[in-house]
């Protein structure tokens, strides 16, 4: 049997001032899954993300991409090229002076010439409907801009699974739409982690419910997103309209 893609077994981890946040998670998830991490504020749902690319150690249990434990060793720089986290925060993902070069930063960094490093900078911002504003400094861009600016940073180094934190943060319906369109039709393997049950029952198969640092519910999405008591037990708030 093949290794699934990714692989999170029993993994527990504290914050060093001792607060706990996540206490026993496993899942697996498939190439190509679609993977919706809800749960209240609070729930572990970041601390989580951050797991996947090592950007935090486990305290107890592990990560694995394809097999490969996520850990200090040198496959590390192999696992943060494979594994795109966008953060909840896009300033803390884009920090040059301009977003062209902050699109670039990644192939560059990766070994990419500087004529290729820019030509895939301009078709990925071109993908993302940016092209008109990758000259600009990222804070002379809108909120939604640079969310998706954000965005861009990661999947112009191709990953293989995406990891989204709270994604539509500052995006409008249009915006939101567009997101959902681009990144179905990409097809990367995603884990979102997300409030929105909206985007999350427009993206995702299957949905994972943390609570206090644990999984309480793992299931096909609208299956979990019909089960109003679950939802209410949890805090999550079913889809707006409905
Ligand atoms: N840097 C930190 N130091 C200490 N505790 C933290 C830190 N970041 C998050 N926490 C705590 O860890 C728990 C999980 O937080 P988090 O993963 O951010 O949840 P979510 O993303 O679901 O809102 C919460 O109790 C939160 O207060
Ligand atoms: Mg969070």
């Amino acid at each position: 049997m093949t290794a699934p893609l990714v692989e999170i077994r029993e993994l527990g981890f504290h914050y060093p001032d001792g607060t706990p946040a996540l206490d026993g998670v496993s899942l697996a998830v498939a190439r190509g899954e679609r993977v919706a991490v809800l749960g209240p504020t609070g729930s572990g749902k970041s601390t989580l993300l951050q797991h996947l690319n090592g950007l935090l150690r486990p305290t107890a249990g592990g990560v694995w991409i394809e097999g490969v434990t996520v850990d200090a060793g040198p496959g590390l720089s192999d696992i943060r090229r494979k594994v795109g986290l966008v953060f909840q925060d896009p300033n803390d993902q884009l920090f040059l002076p301009t977003l062209m070069e902050d699109v670039a930063f990644g192939p560059l960094n990766d070994g990419v010439g500087p004529v290729d490093a820019a030509a895939r900078a301009t078709a990925m911002l071109r993908e993302l409907g940016l092209d008109g504003v990758g000259a600009r400094a990222a804070h002379h861009l809108s909120g939604g801009e640079r969310r998706l600016a954000a965005l861009a940073t990661v999947l112009v180094s191709r990953p293989v699974v995406l990891a989204l934190d709270e994604p539509t943060g500052d995006l409008d319906a249009r915006g939101r739409m567009r997101l959902v369109d681009l990144l179905r039709a990409r097809g990367e393997t995603l884990l979102v982690a997300t409030h929105d049950l909206t985007l999350a029952r427009a993206l995702c198969g299957r949905g994972v419910v943390l609570y206090g640092g644990r999984v309480v519910a793992d299931r096909e999405l609208g299956a979990l997103l019909a089960d109003r008591a679950l939802l209410e037990r949890y805090g999550l708030e079913s889809p707006s309209g409905e």
